[in-house]
């Protein structure tokens, strides 16, 4: 068999280890962002005596992208789905959601999520599915935000909650 020529032998040597190491370091600090907002999530959450079953899945022993409910893209493995309905968790959203920034989809309906949307939900520019429906939220909906949001988003579920006021988009 012909030896590789020595430059591509010293491209690989020295060239693409580093690129690897490189890259590969980004990746991991953006899994970090990602775990740290999701764990964020977890941390909010004040009752899952009904189904406990997030909190024992989302451990810190697995990568997020094995955690139920949790879907990472296939090329950069960022977070870009989560869907959480139906768990019956009790608890508030956190400022850290804004955080996920390669979200898609967001589906909480069927738990009793409780307070205010926080704001940083508008940081989520590529969110194209938001289901809030059949919570407990309440307070004022957020207009400035969803006004923000609406560019990208394609639906929009907040039925069944205790929102007041109107949309004006
Ligand atoms: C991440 O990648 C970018 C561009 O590829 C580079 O400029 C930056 O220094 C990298 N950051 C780390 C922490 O490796
Ligand atoms: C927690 O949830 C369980 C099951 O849904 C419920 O029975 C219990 O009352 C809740 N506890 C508190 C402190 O709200
Ligand atoms: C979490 O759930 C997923 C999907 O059911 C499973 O593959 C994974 O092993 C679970 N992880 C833990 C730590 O239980
Ligand atoms: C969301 O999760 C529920 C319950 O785990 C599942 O039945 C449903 O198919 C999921 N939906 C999507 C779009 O992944
Ligand atoms: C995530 O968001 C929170 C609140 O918006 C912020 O304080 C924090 O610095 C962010 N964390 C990371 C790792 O970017
Ligand atoms: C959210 O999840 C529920 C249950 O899995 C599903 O019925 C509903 O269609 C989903 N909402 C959206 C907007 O995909
Ligand atoms: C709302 O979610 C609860 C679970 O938290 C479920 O039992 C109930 O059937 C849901 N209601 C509707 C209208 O989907
Ligand atoms: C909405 O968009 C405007 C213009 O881009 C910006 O100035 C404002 O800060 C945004 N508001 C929020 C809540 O993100």
């Amino acid at each position: 068999m012909e030896r590789p020529s020595p430059i591509l032998q010293l491209i690989a040597l020295f060239l693409l280890p580093y690129l690897l190491s490189h890259n590969l370091a980004n990746t991991t600090i953006d899994l970090k962002t990602d775990e740290s907002s999701l764990l964020a999530f977890k941390s909010h959450i004040t009752n899952d005596s009904f189904d406990p079953t997030l909190r024992k899945n989302w451990t810190t022993k697995t990568s997020i992208c094995n955690w139920i409910g949790v879907t990472c893209g296939s090329r950069h493995r960022r977070v870009i789905a989560l869907n959480i309905s139906y768990m019956f968790l009790e608890g508030t959203i956190p400022p850290h959601i804004g955080n996920l920034s390669f979200l898609v989809y967001l589906n909480i309906t069927g738990n009793l999520f409780h307070g205010d949307l926080p704001n940083e939900l508008a940081h989520l520019r590529r969110l194209r599915v938001l289901d809030f429906s059949n919570n407990s939220f309440a307070g004022e909906l957020p207009r400035t935000w969803l006004g923000n949001m609406t560019d990208g988003l394609e639906e929009l579920h907040l039925n069944d909650n205790s929102f007041n006021g109107i949309i004006i988009l």
